[in-house]
């Protein structure tokens, strides 16, 4: 996983300059797009059957209401290429536009996963010298998104980085031009396909995707269910403000909310951050155990709405002081997202400067999570935040 790490700054300014259009297509991902993926509670042992069940859960669990629209099938569905190169499902998924249809008759839409490489990240039938074909079929089958994982397509890029000598342009250069040829083939199609590119960050993804149609990229390393992980990624994102933006974003990974690892004000503390970084919205929890605390945490609106603000900022970190930082992210409508993070082990006091962020004459304060009015508050802010807990707020004039 040596090029997992590395990034290139040169070659990576290379291919902006040669990339006119650095706008991907807006229509696809005004905001971040939101749904379920199988990955994070399935794995490889995901059904047909399993998704059909996701997919009458996201309606009646409100989650489809709430704004999460994609059913995304993740790694392990596909089965073996026939004489004529045409990829068949495995045998726990009978029909893939059966199952398609399914999804969309829940007014859901419908996501599939492939890779650049020969194989998948799961040692399943990757898309290499199939780009075009792979994409005519999820065309037929009614496909609506891509999830394309980098994978297998590592061990030549490697090889290519030794050959050089330890340089990585060509490397970089091949993965690049493997991206541009599935967002080609997707377009070609003519069915809108959300194309989702997951390569762990390698060589700065958010300067080059729009340029190879992808709506988001990904922007780290696997996210796990652990609040050490969770708050490595989420915390780590605060360069790439500059690169989210309506119809394509930044993307550090699904979430992990309800897969019972972490606390829920460690869960509140994901899905804020989430928000705030205007990151998509993929759930990976097992929706037919939903408790009433997963069900708050993902189903709240407000939080749905700071990440979903048509302005599509992500936020600006304000300041990090030891275990307490405050984030903030400003909305369409001239109010602005604050989050104050107290990643500490043990509850701590802290206060919020509202001069420091742009409020000199006093704000008015709601708090998202207590769904509370806290009136007009002018100078400093004070409050006690739990053990790895987050207040999130809305600040107007
Ligand atoms: C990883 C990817 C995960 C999941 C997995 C499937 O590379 O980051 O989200 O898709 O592959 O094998």
């Amino acid at each position: 996983m040596i090029l997992r790490k590395v990034v290139l700054i040169p070659f990576v300014l290379l291919c902006i300059a040669q990339s006119p259009t650095m706008r991907g297509q807006t229509t696809l991902a005004a905001t971040p797009p939101m749904g379920w993926n199988s990955w994070n509670h399935f794995a490889e042992h995901v059904t047909d059957a399993d998704v059909r069940t996701a997919a009458d859960l996201m309606v009646s669990t409100g989650m489809r209401d709430a704004g999460y629209i994609y059913v995304n099938v993740d790694d392990t569905w596909q089965g073996t290429r026939d004489a004529n190169g045409e990829l068949h499902p495995n045998s726990r998924f009978p029909d893939m536009k059966k199952l398609g249809d399914y999804i969309h008759s829940k007014g859901l839409k419908f996501g599939i996963y492939s890779s650049p490489g020969p194989k998948t990240c799961g040692g399943y039938e990757g898309s290499l010298g199939h780009e075009v074909q792979d994409a005519q079929m999820y065309a037929s089958w009614g496909v609506d998104f891509l999830k394309y994982d980098l994978c297998s397509m590592q061990d030549p890029m490697r090889e290519l980085t030794a050959k050089n000598n330890g340089n990585t342009d060509a490397a970089f250069k091949m993965m690049i031009d493997a991206f541009r040829k599935m967002g080609d083939a997707l377009k070609a199609t003519n069915r809108p396909i959300l194309y989702s590119l997951c390569q762990y960050g390698i060589a700065e993804p958010w300067k080059w995707g729009p340029s190879v149609g992808a709506q988001m990229w990904r922007t780290t390393d696997d996210i796990n269910d652990t609040w050490g992980r969770m708050t490595i990624i989420g915390l780590e994102q605060a360069d790439l403000a500059p690169f989210a933006a309506p119809g394509h974003w930044n993307d550090p990974d699904m979430l992990e909310v309800g897969n019972g690892h972490m606390t829920t004000d460690e869960y509140r503390t994901h899905m804020s951050l989430w928000a705030l970084l205007a990151a998509p919205l993929l759930a990976g929890n097992d929706l037919s155990k939903m408790s009433p605390e997963d069900k708050s945490i993902l189903l709240n609106k407000e939080v749905i709405a700071i990440d979903q603000d048509p302005l599509g900022k992500q936020p600006t970190r304000l300041y990090q002081r030891g275990d307490f930082s405050v984030w903030t992210k400003p909305l369409a409508d001239g109010r602005v997202a604050v989050g104050m993070f107290n990643t500490a082990l043990d509850s701590r006091d802290v206060a919020l400067d509202l001069t420091q962020i742009g409020f000199a004459q006093g704000a008015t304060l709601h708090d998202v999570w207590e769904n509370k009015d806290l009136g007009k508050r002018t100078g400093i802010y004070s409050r006690n935040i739990p053990k790895h807990g987050v207040v999130l707020l809305i600040l107007s004039k």
